[in-house]
């Protein structure tokens, strides 16, 4: 969305001069699932933002207006609530957040615009958060540094919203840096970015359109699966703490020694950590291939052991198997829908467009979206 149409929105709304924010969404190349089992990441922000215009006012309210689904919203500062309208709950939850770390946030007005697909995979929920974060964090001074404005936009979504997420979306939304992607520890919190060199090709969402009701609760089940699994380890070694302490030799010990999907659930993670690691090895030594045959990997994992695939996945990525114009493809972020990640030849991505839409709508009846996307930073004040 245009910036000077949502400054232009906000000036007919509330006549005062906003300040404006750019607040990306994300890809993930590898490492799924990880985060929350403190393990490894390897994230980037992308060309598809909320825009924000956010001005203090003098009301004693908060108010908000989104250009898409042209509604307002507006609480007193004094008396800020869950509500029934999704949206507004991820601006509230951040200065909920805020408040709770004692900061005094006045009433302020906020207009925002997304291009970012909703429920895609693609984090426009952290974008919300993160965005508005940095800009309450300028606007009232408050000298949060960013990566604790990063758990916070995390905590807004765990506590506010009621999302049991990981740090991942948030952290790739403010920590995004232009044309490159980073390796987060999600324990230590420590990154590392590495230079997104891929040649002659470039990044093609392709977009399921299936959003599955049942993402969420099965999200949790998964995180509560993976404890499980922790626990069992830990009867027999006291000093593993989570998943990422675990080694796939080590996880390979407990085959047939544990519940089969508890096993199964765990095996992907341990093996998914590793995964990141040695993917970031080959982007590092110019590897590029390897670095495909990991997500197809990785994709395999998600499908057969960690089951958050769906038949609509599945069908798009071994669509691209067989194509060497597509170095590498998986499904992307918490699974049930949403998108594939492609890495494909430039040459040849029209082609591949063409292709993927006959099949897929002959198979299921509905054409997918494609979303080429460049690697970007991350929240950014733009005037
Ligand atoms: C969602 C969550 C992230 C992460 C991914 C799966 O996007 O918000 O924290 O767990 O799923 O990798």
């Amino acid at each position: 969305m245009e910036y000077l149409t949502i400054a232009q929105k906000f000036r007919e709304k509330f006549s005062s001069h906003p300040r404006i924010y750019r607040a990306p969404g994300r890809i993930n190349l590898i490492g799924e699932h990880t985060d929350y089992n403190d393990g490894f990441v390897l994230p980037a922000a992308i060309d598809k933002n909320v825009i924000f215009a956010v001005a203090p006012n003098s009301s004693g309210l908060y108010r908000f207006y989104a250009c898409d689904p042209d509604q307002d919203y507006e609480a007193g500062v004094n008396s800020i609530q869950y509500t029934r309208l999704k949206w507004p709950n991820y601006l509230l939850g951040v200065i909920d957040q805020l408040k709770k770390r004692g900061h005094i946030i006045e009433g302020f007005d906020c207009v925002f615009g997304s291009d970012i697909p909703i429920g895609a995979g693609l984090s426009s929920s952290a974008a919300l958060e993160s965005g508005l974060a940095v800009a309450l964090n300028d606007l009232y001074d408050l000298r949060e540094p960013r990566i604790e404005l990063v758990k916070l936009s995390q905590k807004a979504e765990n506590e506010f919203v009621g999302v049991n997420c990981g740090i991942m979306d948030q952290f790739a939304s403010i920590f995004g840096r232009k044309d490159f992607v980073f390796r987060l520890d999600c324990r230590s919190l420590e990154h590392t970015y590495f230079p997104l060199e891929l040649q002659n090709r470039g990044i093609l969402l392709i977009d399921t359109r299936v959003k599955h009701e049942l993402a969420t609760s099965a999200y949790n089940t998964r995180r509560k699966e993976c404890e499980a699994g922790v626990y069992e380890i830990t009867q027999y070694y006291p000093e593993i703490k989570n998943l990422r302490d675990v080694s796939p030799d080590l996880m390979y010990e407990f085959s047939g020694k544990m519940d089969p999907v508890i096993y199964r659930r765990c095996k992907y993670v341990v093996e998914e950590n590793d995964r990141v690691l040695q993917a970031c090895e080959d982007l590092e030594n110019h590897r590029i291939e390897e670095f495909g045959t990991k997500m197809y990997e990785t994709h395999q994992g998600l499908r057969y052991d960690y089951e958050v695939s769906c038949p609509e996945l599945d069908f798009l990525v071994n669509l691209t198997l067989q194509k060497e114009e597509v170095l590498g493809a998986r499904m992307m972020g918490g699974g049930f829908g949403g998108c594939t990640i492609n890495i494909v030849e430039l040459e040849a991505m029209h082609e591949l467009k063409l292709e993927v839409m006959g099949a897929f709508a002959e198979k299921f009846g509905i054409e997918p979206f494609f979303y080429p996307v460049a690697v970007k930073d991350g929240v950014t004040e733009i005037l």
